[in-house]
């Protein structure tokens, strides 16, 4: 099997796996994500591209949160789909990654110190900030019906409105970049945040 062949089989099986997240977690995450891990990748030479690409399509199909099967089954889903497409002598970079790129990952840090993983994770980090990353949070805030915002929440940090998830892990997402690369982008992609977080207090506290 070719390459390419490889690379358009992960892209159907992500496609179908990806049914029922939210819209934030769409294909369109994923082409991003694609593109933010190849460009950082490009820039610092820290992995194989074609790992960078595979994973990158595959990073977010084991979320529980969306998938409707627990991180288990889902991890021997794609380890089933790598062995049966030619791809076994990458499989242990791709679910290492997998399972530690979540901002929210509840398990244990198999091998943070992979170059692969500080890829991706950047990847997916930038399309959690800037005008995107903005549009993302109020989609998922949407979908689960959460409050805008909260008046005094920002304060307190309790993250129960979208405004909330802001202070909660927006607006750090900046510090945790792991490449230079990635670190870059974000700060113009913080600008944003914090640019929005002012015209919106401005139009919420409008007349005080
Ligand atoms: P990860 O993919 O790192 O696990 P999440 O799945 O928690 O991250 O988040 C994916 C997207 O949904 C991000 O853009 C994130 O900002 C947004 N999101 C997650 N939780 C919330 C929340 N409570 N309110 C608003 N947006 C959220
Ligand atoms: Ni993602």
């Amino acid at each position: 099997m070719t390459i390419e062949q490889q690379i358009l089989l992960t892209e159907e099986f992500v496609k179908q796996n990806l049914k029922g997240y939210d819209s934030g977690h769409d294909w369109w995450h994923i082409v991003r994500v694609r593109k933010l891990a190849l460009f950082i990748n490009e820039m610092e030479l820290l992995a194989d591209p074609f790992t960078v690409e595979i994973t990158a399509l595959l990073h977010d199909t084991a979320d529980s949160k969306f998938a409707g099967r627990d991180n288990e089954q889902s991890y021997l889903l794609i380890k089933d789909f790598l062995d049966s497409n030619g791809m076994s002598d990458i499989k242990d970079q791709v679910m290492n990654v997998i399972k530690n790129v979540s901002f929210s990952s509840k398990h244990k840090k198999e091998n943070p110190d992979d170059p692969l993983l500080w890829v991706i994770q950047d990847a997916d980090r930038l399309d959690a900030i800037g005008a995107i990353g903005i549009a993302r949070a109020f989609n998922y805030g949407g979908f689960r019906n959460n409050p805008i915002c909260i008046p005094g929440e920002e304060s307190e940090n309790t993250g129960r409105s979208t405004i909330g998830h802001f202070y909660d892990k927006l607006l750090k997402l900046k510090e945790m970049m792991n490449t230079t690369t990635g670190h870059k982008i974000a700060e113009e992609r913080h600008k944003i945040l914090e640019k929005f977080l002012e015209q919106f207090y401005s139009e919420w506290y409008f007349g005080n």
